[in-house]
């Protein structure tokens, strides 16, 4: 538990750890971002504070989704990863690591757990029956599974529940059920699985949720389910799985929500490794440091009952809290791909500054599990509104009076010396904000601060003052009192606007804007240049990533859409006449160079040389090829395509490419042709 502000604390934090088939969107970013300028308060009070995470990379939907781009689960994983730590430094999200599930270390903590529960006598095994795709060769979840409602016999339902009539049942209930995967009719299959007996912990969880480990409201929750009864947990699923295979039973893997969470320990254990720091020191039965789970609201039955259960039983000291929060809308609704407010950190990063996302967030979040509004129009409003206007704009009308009339260099008496003193004494409130993670509170405080700030300037009008003759003086110290506010605020909101700050610390020419730091007054200091810190959001900017948001989705459409399979599920399409393909001008092209596309997951853009004449093409080709190897390639394509206006450029014309179902492949020419040659 914390202790008074002034003592060293060792503290471990981790966010939920993303999963590793899909792109980070705004919805993420808030559990990030959260957690991230928490650590940043804790470190900048001084406290050995470590932020771990990793890609939680294990599971089915993985596996499958792998296939479908025709790349091993390893290569789709580590392309992923790349992109998700790429959107994190975007966004300020500064990890001390960031590891994988998919790792040794993640193995060694898995087997070590497993066999301290089965050993001590937690692991239970039994026959169960599930439904199995002959075709595909698995087992079936629900979600993989679809048919017809057996109550209001709506067509095209998943396994568990109605989206029509909201009833929920089990797969077999489902009329004519078939595999989502491969189409087949399922059948029904026994084998043998593995649980965790959680209700062997019935007693030491609802104890452990008595000691203020999560919020009121989860507790409630967690009471709830407790009234409907513990059940053991199903942890294994059978081959084919892309996972850990449990030590004693071969053919038979971990389930992704068994190793997710011990990924926390392989990615701290991974960051031990290398910075000789105590693994156990953190994680013994008894350790006196602090470790906390920032997570979404969906996600809590893993966290607050599973996961204390899993290290309790294994012998292994538990969480010191778990901090939830709730869901980010947008205009109030959720998140819509076909609204554009499914937005993804790499397509806001395109035309928004994320700090602006930072503070907003920032200036939203409470210590609750609400969900929390991401109102564009109030985005815009309170961005300008607090950091342009307010915090921005303290330095803004002091900065040049400083250079003008002391070369650069504050008054060496401080004029208001009580008023700033009560700037530094708010600090004290502020990081009890901060400590209890009432960002929003703080943020007000913080703002308030600003106003009064602006208003000593405004009455004391040192831009009236400058026009008199002899008053020099004053202007200076007046200017100078306010650049020692601004350094406060910017101590304040360091860790909400890390780049802001690092650029605020170097115009006031700081060592540091550590919360400690705030205490020295600034006498006689020399400032640099003043720079403009932040800028205004502009309205057309949000409009053009809603826009782009949608172009996101066409772009996953059509890939998805365009059937590439052989002849039987993707028959021949209807007979045309030679003048409508004589049409179609087809040529022989060299790629000329290939490269990666900023934000976009699937496409190459490609430049290719046609004999004379160059051409952009973006080819969604991505999963198949690295861009080196496509160099100097011979290829084919459609030379008389009308040019399509993309996000990421203009495409004019397309390549020529087959898939197996595996993979998506170029067609390449025999040999004795150049680029230019018509195909026919
Ligand atoms: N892989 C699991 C977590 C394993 S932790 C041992 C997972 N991954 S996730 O990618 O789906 O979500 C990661 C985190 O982002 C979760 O805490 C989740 O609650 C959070 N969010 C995902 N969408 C969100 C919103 N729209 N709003 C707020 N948080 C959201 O769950
Ligand atoms: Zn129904």
């Amino acid at each position: 538990m914390p202790t008074t502000a002034n003592a060293k604390r060792k503290i471990l934090v981790t966010s939920a750890l993303p999963y590793a088939n899909g792109s980070i969107h705004l919805g993420h970013l808030l559990e990030y971002i959260q957690t991230d300028i928490w650590v940043r308060f804790q470190k900048s009070r001084g406290h050995d504070c470590y932020y771990v995470c990793a890609d939680d990379a294990h599971g089915t939907a993985i596996m499958l989704r792998a296939e479908q781009e025709g790349v091993t689960p390893e290569q789709l994983i580590a392309r992923v990863s790349e992109e998700h730590q790429a959107d994190f430094a975007r966004f300020g999200v500064a990890f001390d690591n960031y590891h994988s599930t998919h790792s040794e270390e993640n193995r060694l903590h898995s087997e070590r757990i497993y066999t301290a529960l089965r050993d001590a006598g937690h692991i239970a095994t039994r026959d169960i029956e599930q439904m199995y795709d002959p075709v595909k060769g698995l087992f079936l979840a629900d979600r993989f599974i679809k048919g017809t409602c057996p109550k209001c016999k709506t067509p095209d339902q998943y396994g568990d529940n109605c989206e029509a009539c909201s009833a929920t049942y089990t797969p077999a209930e489902l009329i004519d059920p078939v595999s989502a995967i491969s189409g087949a009719t399922p059948e029904v299959r026994s084998s043998t699985h593995y649980f965790f007996k959680l209700p062997d912990f019935e007693a030491f969880l609802k104890q452990w949720i008595q000691g203020g480990h999560v919020q009121p409201q989860i507790a409630n929750k967690l009471q709830e389910w407790f009234e409907s009864g513990l059940n053991e947990w199903d942890i294994s699923r059978d081959a084919p799985y892309f996972g850990f295979e449990i030590p004693d039973a071969p053919g038979k893997y971990f389930y992704v929500w068994l190793d997710a969470p011990i990924g926390y320990l392989a990615s701290f254990q991974n960051l031990c490794d290398r910075e000789g720091i105590d693994f156990d020191s953190y994680w013994k039965k008894d350790s006196e440091a602090e470790v906390y789970h920032f997570i979404g609201k969906d996600i809590v039955y893993f966290h607050a009952l599973f996961w204390p259960a899993m290290l309790e039983g294994a012998g292994l000291r538990t969480p010191t809290g778990v901090h939830c929060h709730g869901f980010v809308t947008v205009n109030g609704a959720k998140m819509s791909k076909s609204r554009g407010t499914f937005i993804k950190a790499g397509t806001y990063a395109e035309y928004l500054n994320p700090e602006y996302l930072r503070y907003y967030f920032a200036a939203k979040l409470t210590s609750g599990v609400d969900d929390l509004d991401l109102n564009l129009e109030d985005f815009t409003y309170r961005v300008n509104s607090d950091l342009v206007g307010k915090v921005v704009n303290i330095a803004s009308r002091c900065a040049g009076f400083v250079k003008k009339l002391g070369d650069g260099t504050l008054s060496v008496d401080c004029a208001e010396p009580d008023l700033v003193q009560r700037f530094i004494d708010a600090g004290e409130a502020i990081a009890e904000d901060y400590d209890s993670r009432e960002f929003g509170r703080g943020m007000r405080r913080i703002m308030e601060l600003a106003d009064e700030a602006n208003t000593y300037i405004a009455e004391k009008e040192p831009w009236v003052l400058a026009k008199q003759e002899g008053r020099e003086q004053e202007v200076l110290d007046i200017c100078s009192v306010g650049i020692n506010l601004f350094r406060q605020l910017m101590v304040y909101l360091a860790p909400v606007v890390p780049k802001m700050a690092e650029d605020a610390r170097a115009f006031l020419n700081l060592e540091s804007l550590d919360w400690q730091s705030r205490e020295a007054v600034l006498k006689g200091h020399t400032i640099n240049k003043f720079k403009p810190l932040m800028t205004r959001i502009e309205r057309d900017k949000i409009d053009a990533m809603i826009e782009a948001s949608k172009e996101d989705l066409a772009e996953e459409k059509k890939l998805k859409e365009t059937p590439r399979g052989p002849l039987t599920d993707n028959p021949i399409a209807e007979e045309i006449a030679f003048e409508d393909f004589a049409k179609v001008d087809l040529r022989i092209v060299r790629i000329a160079k290939a490269e990666y596309v900023e934000g976009a997951d699937k496409l190459l853009k490609l430049t290719l040389d046609l004999g004379g004449e160059t051409r952009t093409v973006f080819s969604g080709i991505r999963s198949a090829y690295a861009p080196e190897a496509l160099e100097g390639m011979l290829t084919v394509m459609v030379a008389n395509l009308a040019p399509r206006k993309m996000r990421f450029g203009v495409s004019e014309g397309m390549v020529l490419a087959a898939g197996n179902g595996d993979g998506i492949y170029l067609l390449e020419p025999h040999s004795g042709v150049e680029p230019g040659n018509r195909v026919t």
